[in-house]
């Protein structure tokens, strides 16, 4: 392969690898016969990045280790993902859950709260199970039989894995909360009544207070009917909405416009 101004070309047999790599020296890569060349600047970007995904992937597994203990429906993927989403996201306010079970998702959030170093993630829920958790419901729950409440094993998990002083709970229907909130949410997390108005009355209570920039997470979208309808009707009004990201059934939508509104079901 003759050279090229800028590049360094290397030798190599059919199926080796040889890269020589030197400070603003281009190198050129050939695999099989196939040669490519990659510049020193794409070099370090992609080690970069590979480093990151390493980590990223390390710190994954250690995170889902320990919270796939905790009884619930969030897939590790998606607790990821909202763990991302609440330690990383750069808009101002705090991370609030609306239904939280047996802490499953709580536990994501409040890793993101502790790792960021400012705030606990607010949990709210009345602890009563959704209608399908009730006796016959499709999800029927022993512990909602038992005792009536997940709470007592909502704060035992969240306590197992150290991170109950990363939440602060408040007992009660997200309605209920809401009419005493005060503060900016730059996430919030939807994963209570899956019933299509109920949906679309927890995100009118929660609206005020999400600003431009402001995430919305929901939970089950295509698994449950009513979260999926509410979920499609903000995600087609694009003057309020846009489209973060749908990983698995975790939707997540992000406040485009200023003021009251965006969520006006
Ligand atoms: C599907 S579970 C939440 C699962 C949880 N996020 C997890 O990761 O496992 C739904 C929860 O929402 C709560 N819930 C239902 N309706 C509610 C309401 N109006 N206000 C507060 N909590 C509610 C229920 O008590 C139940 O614990």
């Amino acid at each position: 392969m003759p050279a090229t101004d800028g590049y360094r070309d290397v030798a190599s047999t059919d199926d080796s690898t040889h890269i020589e790599a030197s400070p603003g020296v281009v190198v050129t890569r050939e695999i099989g016969g196939q040669g490519f060349r990659i510049d020193e600047a794409t070099r370090r970007g992609l080690l970069q990045w590979m480093q990151t995904a390493l980590l990223s992937a390390h710190h994954f597994d250690d995170l889902s280790g320990r919270i796939e203990i905790v009884e619930g429906f969030l897939e590790p993927i998606e607790g990821f993902a909202l763990y991302w989403l609440a330690r990383n996201w750069r808009a101002p306010g705090r991370v609030v859950e609306i239904g939280s079970f047996k802490g499953r998702s709580t536990c994501w959030l409040a890793a993101a709260c502790k790792e960021r170093g400012d705030g606990k993630v607010t949990a709210i829920d009345h602890f009563r199970g959704s209608p399908e958790h009730g006796a016959g419901g499709s999800h029927a729950d022993p512990d909602i039989a038992a005792e009536g409440s997940t709470l007592p094993v909502f704060c035992r998990n969240l306590q197992g894995v150290e991170l109950l002083d990363f939440v602060e709970v408040r007992v009660g229907s997200c309605e209920e909360v809401s009419r005493s909130w005060r503060e900016p949410i730059r996430l919030l997390f939807l994963d209570a009544d899956h019933d299509g108005d109920a949906v679309a009355r927890q995100v009118a209570a929660w609206a005020p207070f999400l600003g431009r920039h402001a995430l919305v997470a929901f939970h089950d979208v295509q698994v449950w009917p009513g979260v999926t309808e509410v979920y499609t009707r903000l995600r087609d009004d694009t003057t309020h909405w846009r489209e973060l990201a749908q990983i698995k059934s975790l939707g997540v939508l992000e406040v485009i416009a200023d003021g009251p509104g965006p969520g006006s079901a």
